[in-house]
């Protein structure tokens, strides 16, 4: 089945699929400098919690491989600089820290070895390449845990898009309804656009018809009128943060859609990697939500929908609190509550063998 592939490593640099034109056109560049990649992350050429964090990973290769540095004090220098440029970029997602972290501890690694710079910067690549490949491995083993939770057959939805573009593998909430419907479950996805970004018009929409998985779009205010009418079998959708109490931060709507799942007796489901989990804070309170620009309220695709010069808001995400949340699937298996300690078990447990 097809897989999208939002972004790689290559010799010229880092290719990137832009996801801003979809579905409209594929277009891909190619980034020669780090500063270009976190360009790419703010401006959403690239999203999606798991594959920011990739491209965090690959903005960092790519700044210490451009990097003049002469020294490795000077490098380690640079490093930091790149590490804080990349940081900058969006705050809510956790895998974009996670990811830089990984290539700092790596670095300080290789900064105590023999090695020499060229030492350095390639096995810094090969560590970026390390992290694409289990990006990969990890929502396949989501999807066998989740699959499970799925129906036999009937609709289920989702929100935003959590597929191949979103994580650079196949995707946690539409990795585990392709997996599931790979074993023959006979699904047919409910895709709410995700205003203001049309992420679910435009990317699951692009990603489900690709794959040959029926689907349906509907706006995001026919969310409660398809729950009540009582056939949808389940919700699953993906994570950008979730805190140790279980409370999950994702796009915006999702908190509406999981109050509206319990009200109609649907489970509501997170799938997401160990590497979303942020266990140093204790609930969603604490999650910093990214407030984007108002013009992607008030336009859609450069059209403007509202009159000029009124305020328009754009917290990108909300928080669900770990009480609507039925079951979470990781690559280590399923976590139900209590989320405090099923979590922190999970994370600091010894991979489980998935389903199947
Ligand atoms: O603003 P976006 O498009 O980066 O938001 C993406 C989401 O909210 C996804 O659901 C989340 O990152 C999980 S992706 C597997």
């Amino acid at each position: 089945m097809y897989v999208a592939q939002p972004i790689e490593w290559t010799d010229g640099g880092v290719v990137m699929l832009d996801q801003r034109r979809l579905p409209a056109e594929e277009i891909s560049y190619t980034y020669t400098d780090y500063r270009e990649v976190a360009e790419a992350i703010r401006e959403m050429v690239i999203r999606g919690a798991p594959a920011i964090g990739v491209a965090a990973a690959m903005g960092v290769a790519l700044g210490v491989q451009k990097s003049a540095a002469k020294t490795i004090e000077e490098l380690k220098e640079e490093f930091e600089v790149i590490s804080e440029a990349l940081a900058k970029t969006r705050p809510t997602a956790v895998d974009l820290f996670w990811a830089l972290a990984r290539m700092k501890a790596r670095f300080r690694e290789l900064t105590r070895s023999h090695l020499d710079l060229a030492g350095i910067r390639l096995a810094l690549i090969r560590e970026a390449e390390e992290i694409h490949a289990e990006k990969k491995a990890t929502d396949e083993a989501i999807g066998r845990f989740g699959a499970e939770f799925m129906p036999k057959e009937g609709q289920v939805m989702t929100q935003c898009n959590a597929g191949a573009l979103a994580t650079a593998g196949i995707g946690t909430a539409l990795g585990v309804i392709r997996v599931a419907y790979e074993q023959g479950r006979k699904l047919h996805v409910l895709v709410p656009e995700t205003r203001p970004y049309l992420q679910g018009a435009r990317l699951t929409a692009w990603e489900l018809h690709r794959g040959g998985i029926p689907l349906t779009v509907i706006t995001d205010n026919m969310v409660g009128h398809f729950l009540k009418a009582g056939k949808v079998g389940a919700i699953v959708t993906g994570a950008d943060r979730i805190a140790a109490n279980g409370d999950t931060a994702n796009k915006i709507g999702t908190y509406q859609m999981a109050v509206l799942a319990k009200e109609n007796n649907v489970p509501f489901y997170i799938a997401a990697p160990i590497s979303t989990f942020d266990l140093s804070i204790s609930t969603g309170e604490q999650i910093p939500i990214e407030e984007r620009t108002a013009a992607e309220v008030t336009h859609i695709q450069g059209v403007r929908i509202a009159p000029a010069g009124v305020a328009a808001a754009h917290p990108a995400f909300d928080v669900t609190p770990y009480r609507y949340i039925a079951a979470i699937f990781t690559e280590r298996g399923v976590a139900k509550a209590p989320y405090t300690e099923s979590l922190a078990r999970l994370a600091g447990a010894v991979p489980a063998k998935a389903a199947g």
